[in-house]
């Protein structure tokens, strides 16, 4: 067999003796190829055996400005040379913490984490506790991170899942305490009538909705006309609380996430990935009384590497870099991503290959159905995934990295070439498909 693969397969097999399965997330093993990277250039990524790729993953989001940008490399330099990690305050802090405040709207108040799982587990606890109540309605096919009680009804095999209308609360992993689905209860996503019922079913019990303001995780879908803002009514009707995941849409969509693109201001959101520049950095923002419930309400919250100053550093400037202009780094990278999206369905429609693409510039998925509209989760289990994979495995060999599941993360750096590339190779897989 040909290999261009070889140092990387090498690597993986020596890595497999000492560290579990030889990958640091499970999720990567799922690559048709789990590669070793040695370098990454703007939109770029070269691999140990000299391969180069237009990269689509943007390591599963984090890189919105692409593969070391020489502003962002530039400042974290010079902090290595101070100091990692304080464990204690420092003056970029309140930096980060300032321009957080001036692009989301909900960020009354901010607090900074490491994990986008961290975050939600934070803002589910305020939301208990603000309410005094213990409920979180989440929808199916959403993520919120790998902790046990946000680990719920995310992708479980179809023979599990229940009733559309009803969908069964299903655990996404072994030794999840069993007890988390308890205080869990799962609806279909866009449709609002569904969340009324479990509001009515239910009173002084649920104490927060929480959702992907565009089901990124679950195919790039996006929300129905009104749909966030009748979220935003119901929660509020009900005394709970209303929780943006915006670990995927912040400082993506817009600079304000999708609650400033949407009108629709949660009571509390959270943030990961693109804030940090590829740095490891989460955030929750939300209400003020809220908020401080962690300083004077009891409520526990820590960190040894919370607010640390290289990722900061990294905020810092990147939060900079995207609010330029008036945002014109991520209006061109929006405009990038919906030239990409036609680019691929001209291909796949000259192969006559049916494919359905959805969500948003920056982050949208290639779904092989013949669908025209696809707006839940469900939706998906009808794709043909063998030709999927075949896709992904075929863009691979061309040079271009996508995500196993066909979703696509754009950067404020990919451009014209990076188009031209990326169309001229699916036309050549599409023709294989
Ligand atoms: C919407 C959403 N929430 C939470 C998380 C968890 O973030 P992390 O992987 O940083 O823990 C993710 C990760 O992909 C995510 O997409």
């Amino acid at each position: 067999m040909s290999d261009r693969y070889s140092r990387s397969r090498q690597l993986l097999e020596r890595a497999r003796h000492s560290l579990t399965g030889g990958v640091s997330s499970p999720f990567r093993a799922h690559f048709p190829v789990p590669l070793y990277f040695e370098s990454g250039q703007g939109p770029r990524l070269r691999d140990v055996d000299g391969n180069e790729y237009v990269d689509y993953t943007l390591a599963w989001g984090p890189n919105i400005l692409g593969y070391a940008h020489p502003r962002v490399t530039e400042a974290v330099a010079r902090q290595a040379l101070g100091a990692h990690t304080f464990g204690a305050q420092h003056a970029v802090e309140p930096e980060v913490s300032e321009k957080f405040q001036r692009a989301v709207p909900c960020a009354e108040r901010v607090a900074f984490t490491s994990s986008g799982s961290e975050a939600v587990q934070l803002a589910m606890r305020l939301a208990r506790a603000h309410t005094g109540r213990n409920v979180v309605l989440k929808f199916e096919g959403h993520y919120h991170g790998w902790m046990d009680s946000a680990l719920i009804s995310y992708r479980a095999p179809v023979d599990q899942m229940g009733p559309e209308d009803e969908p069964a609360i299903t655990f996404g992993s072994k030794g999840q305490v069993p007890n988390a689905a308890g205080n869990a209860m799962v609806a279909p996503w866009n449709d609002i009538e569904a969340v009324e019922r479990r509001f009515a079913a239910n009173p002084g019990k649920i104490a927060a909705v929480i959702t992907e303001p565009v089901l990124c995780n679950g195919g790039c879908m996006m929300p129905g006309e009104g749909y966030l803002a009748a979220l935003r009514e119901i929660a509020t009707r009900h005394g709970a609380l209303l929780i943006f995941d915006e670990v995927i849409t912040g400082f993506r969509m817009t600079l304000g996430g999708a609650q400033a693109h949407y009108g629709v201001t949660p009571d509390l959101a959270t943030f990961g990935k693109a804030m940090g520049a590829g740095m490891p950095l989460s955030a929750i923002a939300g209400r003020r009384d809220i908020m401080e419930l962690m300083m004077t309400g009891g409520v526990a919250f820590g960190g040894t590497f919370n607010g640390n100053p290289m990722s900061l550093t990294a905020a810092n400037v990147a939060l900079d870099v995207l609010a330029e202009n008036d945002g014109a780094a991520l209006k061109q990278a929006n405009d990038t991503g919906y030239a990409i999206q036609s680019a691929l369905r001209e291909a796949a429609a000259a192969a006559g290959i049916p494919i359905h693409v959805c969500g948003f510039g920056t982050a949208f998925s290639v779904h092989f159905n013949e669908r025209t509209s696809m707006v839940r989760f469900r939706d998906m289990l009808s794709n043909d995934k063998d030709r999927l994979a075949k896709y992904v495995r075929g863009m691979l060999d061309e040079g271009v990295y996508l995500l196993p599941d066909g979703r696509m993360y754009v950067s404020c750096v990919h451009g014209a070439r990076e188009i031209d590339e990326t169309a001229a190779a699916a036309r050549r897989v599409f023709a294989t498909l």
